[in-house]
């Protein structure tokens, strides 16, 4: 099985979860590429809130009706990739760049479902962790942040300035509250596993049992 079979596996099972009326959140990157033309197929009566501009046109050519937390300021149900998840259900997101807003869309859920190809799976976390930074001081903050490299990206659609944090860490709680306590850091790419309801694993035809909590 291609690593792209298993994306398109664990889409298919994510995609089965969304039903008429629902309000679904939706990531950002190749594995939620998958997830869209599984929507477009099934076409449920739902509306969708993007994490990403790239999510959002690719969503709007298929045909699905888009929302924003704005409008809706809770969702269903959001479904997104990861880069890296470990067997107790930390996740290293934002590889694409777009974690902070895929962070608000997974908070505003009432269900987070992750889907991956078993490439992502990793005994445990490590290093780089995507991290958005505010403009203004950023040579404070990395400073403080080091080692840390900017990306050579284009600023986020919030105006964020996109980098990675490079440091050896054992544990993703530490690691997580000390981001988040950092001044001019917008967000960080660790997703703890009070904010993950299923992670789907792509493999050998069948979607592994969820690593925490349940296909519901
Ligand atoms: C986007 O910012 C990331 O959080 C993605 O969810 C992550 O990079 C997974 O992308 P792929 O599905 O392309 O591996």
């Amino acid at each position: 099985m291609t690593r792209e079979d298993q994306q398109r596996a664990a889409a298919r099972r994510a995609a089965a979860l969304v039903d008429d009326g629902m309000r679904v959140g939706l990531g950002t990157g190749s594995t939620v590429g998958f997830l869209l033309d599984e929507l477009a197929e099934r076409h449920p009566e739902a509306r969708y809130v993007a994490t990403s501009p790239r999510t959002e046109v690719e969503a709007r050519r298929r045909g699905l009706l888009l929302t924003t937390l704005d409008e809706c300021p809770t969702v269903d149900l959001a479904i997104d990739g990861a880069d890296q998840v470990s067997p107790d259900g930390w996740l290293v997101k934002g590889k694409g760049g777009a974690l902070t807003r895929e962070k608000i869309v997974a908070r505003a859920a009432a269900r987070f479902v992750i889907i991956v190809d078993e490439t992502k799976v990793v005994d445990a976390l490590s290093a780089p962790v995507p991290v958005e930074l505010l403009a203004f001081g950023l040579g404070a903050t990395l400073s403080r942040l080091a080692p840390v490299q900017v990306r050579d990206a284009a600023r986020t659609p919030d105006n964020g300035v996109l980098a990675d944090y490079l440091g050896a860490f054992t544990s993703p709680s530490a690691l997580a509250h000390w981001l988040d306590t950092c001044v001019g850091v917008i967000e960080h790419g660790l997703f703890a596993p009070t904010l993950v309801t299923t992670i789907l694993v792509g493999a050998n035809d069948e979607i592994h049992p969820p690593l925490i909590g349940d296909v519901v």
